[in-house]
């Protein structure tokens, strides 16, 4: 190591973190100040085109509103169909590579040799200091370490032990819905498990739980990242309350597992009982706050967006939703499909560590290569009516949402244990979950996200 960044570390270490953010903030004002780049907005909504209007070499797959506009189907299928390893050599984001069949998606995502994870993991670049490290966007051996460290919060015997917990939270929710009249889903039920899901997992104060939901947010929404709309003086605030919030959870539950308190189940406890990470705070405040922000990430919007993916795709499929309210031993085959259906993360994006063939095409050492799941998992060479919701479907668990290789998402078992709870409870308690109107999408090419879908429920009859 050198003494440059050994100083650098020491001084990390002594600068509180919500203090770096703030030196971070005014830094970053300062330089969009003289760049004169302050408040201009990098993208703008215009419709997008027919894709068989568009030359094949035209296609930007990283235009933040296919998905808002319902194009992205057609888009992606011109694409798997005639250059399913497409280079498109500019973009807001740079030159890319787009992977889009479900085969050669699952080469790269399990082929860390050849292409890294590093330094991100979505197709653009955070503003600088936002950029945390976070071993989702680490490669071996370091990855492994990291993950080694937490993973233990998601461990079978920890699920069992979270699941009449998470049981008693939906039922709490699901009681307290208006029936018979027009609601929004999305806030209502996907934001407020997802909120209580993640508050358990951190054993974040209850009453707080909304702060991990806008925190997370704010942190997937960047333009320069993922063409999400962002207002970077907003995202710094936020991440020095983060820091401060996350911080002094810590440190109470330091204070109560020294008071002789039980240690919990939760990521916390689960960090500070662990030799390589029990120092975390103090020593490596950075990597600290990487890790917590990726539990808190990548159990937010992924899950949200499948609960409200779910209530979407069986009222698009009426038939299918007759089909489940008739045999509940589906349940878990239709929250593979559903997951499916939705895909949450339309993608991971890798570089190259060295020259690649893949599929015909070659990739240069350095190029980035985006696998984009969104297409792989409505791959007609592996799904069969790919874009309908067949929750019976035999290959429904061959979907490729949760990614593939060392990176493969920690938290699919609870995310399918808390889908799995949702339908079950929902099921025995409404007749019907009627989507009202059209939904409204969220601006990303990263997230899939519906923001806004108003419902109706039916109560059962004989309840
Ligand atoms: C339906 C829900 C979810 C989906 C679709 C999803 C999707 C993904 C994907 C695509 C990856 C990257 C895989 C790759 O690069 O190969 C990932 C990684 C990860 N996910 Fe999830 N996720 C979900 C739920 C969750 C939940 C609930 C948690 C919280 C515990 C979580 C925590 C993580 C973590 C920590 C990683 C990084 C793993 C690593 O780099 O080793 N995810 N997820």
């Amino acid at each position: 190591m050198s003494i440059a960044t050994t100083i650098a570390e020491k001084a990390q270490s002594m600068i509180p973190l919500e203090m770096q953010i703030r030196g971070a903030h005014m830094y970053d004002k300062t330089r969009r100040i003289v760049t004169r780049t302050d408040g201009q907005k990098i993208f703008t909504e215009t419709p997008i085109p027919p894709v068989d209007e568009v030359a094949l070499a035209d296609i930007d797959l990283s235009n933040p509103f296919l998905y808002r506009q319902g194009m992205w189907r057609s888009y992606f299928e011109r694409v798997r169909n005639e250059a399913p390893v497409h280079f498109r050599p500019e973009s807001p984001f740079g030159p890319f590579w787009s992977v889009t069949r479900h085969a050669d998606i699952i080469a790269v995502d399990k082929n860390h040799e050849a292409f890294s994870a590093e330094p991100f993991i979505i197709i653009g670049k955070p503003p600088r200091f936002m950029d945390i490290a976070m071993f989702i966007a680490m490669d071996p051996p370091q990855h492994d370490k990291q993950r080694a460290a937490v993973q233990g919060v998601v461990a079978p015997k920890n699920l069992r032990e979270m699941e009449g917990l998470i049981r008693s939270r939906v039922r709490e929710v699901l009681d307290g819905l208006p029936v018979d009249e027009p609601f929004d889903w999305v806030n209502a039920v996907s934001i407020e498990l997802t909120a209580r899901m993640l508050a358990t997992l951190l054993d974040f104060p209850y009453e707080d739980r909304h702060k991990l939901v806008e925190w997370s947010d704010l942190a997937t929404s960047m333009e320069e990242a993922n063409g999400g709309p962002s207002d970077n003086d907003k995202v710094f605030r936020e991440m020095a309350a983060m820091a401060q919030g996350l911080s002094s959870l810590w440190r109470d539950k330091a204070a109560r597992t020294a008071g002789g308190e039980d240690p919990g189940f939760d990521l916390i406890t689960m960090l500070q009982s662990n030799d390589d990470t029990k120092d975390l705070l103090d020593n490596r405040p950075m990597e600290f706050l990487g890790n917590l922000v990726l539990l808190i990430v990548g159990g937010n919007d992924t899950t949200r967006n499948s609960m409200s993916g779910g209530v979407l795709a069986l009222n698009q499929y009426p038939d299918q939703f007759e089909k489940l309210k008739a045999n509940h031993d589906l349940i878990p085959n239709a929250v593979s499909e559903i997951i499916r259906w939705q895909t949450p993360l339309a993608y991971m994006r890798r570089i190259a560590k060295k020259d690649v063939i893949l599929n015909g095409q070659f990739i240069r050492k350095g190029d980035k290569v985006v696998m984009w799941y969104a297409s792989g998992n409505r791959d007609e060479r592996v799904f069969d009516r790919p874009d309908e919701l067949i929750i019976d479907r035999s290959n429904a668990r061959n979907h490729i949402a949760f990614g593939f290789g060392v990176h493969r998402c920690m938290g699919n078992r609870l995310a399918e244990l808390q889908l799995r709870i949702l339908w079950e409870e929902l099921l025995v308690r409404f007749d019907d979950i009627e989507v009202v109107g059209e939904p409204e999408y969220a601006q990303s090419n990263f997230v899939r996200g519906i923001s806004k879908m108003m419902v109706r429920l039916s109560p059962k009859q004989d309840k």
